[in-house]
């Protein structure tokens, strides 16, 4: 199995360390009871209000919805995601439920749900890859999902595997080194430009 832990520059949580984002899955089936430890790690995420404005539609490999939800991905996301085990589309509930109002956090709550999903999965010896390389306007009017939630991500959960199993130019991708900017770039003292003493 491609060894991809983050070289960290800090100490990290040992999930967030060990978390990425493979295409290489093996097929094997992601079972109904890790399913619900995803699906429970997602619903303790903090959120605006406790609003808990997300909803995913989801399907395992054995279930009949998973071909559609394959079939909403980009053809780039299909070529590899229909060896997972586990599909989700996450929408963000725009408004409030209480009094109808906008909820500009509804986006910002989901991707916390499924940051916590993310790390729940390297916890049960999954990996996950979300995508935005989907038909948003298909996932809106095909999965029966009410007016004003907004389709935002498809997540793919499997068993990990071996780089072989993908076309050449992904396999590549698969074992290149991680990166990411340095804390100092995006972390500020008191005011932009002042870089933190890290
Ligand atoms: C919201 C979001 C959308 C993404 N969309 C895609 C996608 O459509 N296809 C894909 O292969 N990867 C997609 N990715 C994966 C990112 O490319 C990946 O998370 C990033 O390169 C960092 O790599 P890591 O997750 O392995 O640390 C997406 C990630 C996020 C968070």
């Amino acid at each position: 199995m491609t060894d991809r832990t983050a070289p960290v520059a800090h100490p990290i949580n040992a999930l967030m360390q060990a978390r990425w984002s493979p295409r290489a899955f093996t097929g094997q089936a992601v079972t109904a009871a890790q399913e619900a430890s995803l699906l429970e790690a997602a619903r303790w995420a903090a959120s605006c209000f406790n609003e808990q404005p997300w909803v995913f539609v989801t399907a395992r490999k054995d279930e009949e919805g998973f071909a559609g939800l394959l079939s909403l991905l980009s053809a780039n996301n299909q070529a590899w995601a229909g060896a997972a085990g586990l599909l989700m589309i996450g929408f963000a509930r725009t408004t409030f439920a209480a009094n109808g109002n906008p909820n500009a956090m509804a986006q910002y709550d989901l991707g916390q749900a499924v940051a916590q999903m993310a790390l729940q999965a390297v916890e049960l010896g999954l990996a996950s890859h979300q995508m935005r390389g989907f038909d948003v306007e298909r996932a809106r009017t095909e999965l029966g999902v009410p007016e004003g939630h907004e389709p935002m991500v498809a997540i793919a959960f499997g068993t990990q595997g071996a780089p072989s199993l993908l076309p050449e130019k992904l396999a590549e991708r698969e074992v290149a080194p991680r990166v990411r900017k340095p804390v100092t770039e995006f972390a500020h003292l008191g005011r932009y430009g002042v870089p933190v003493k890290v």
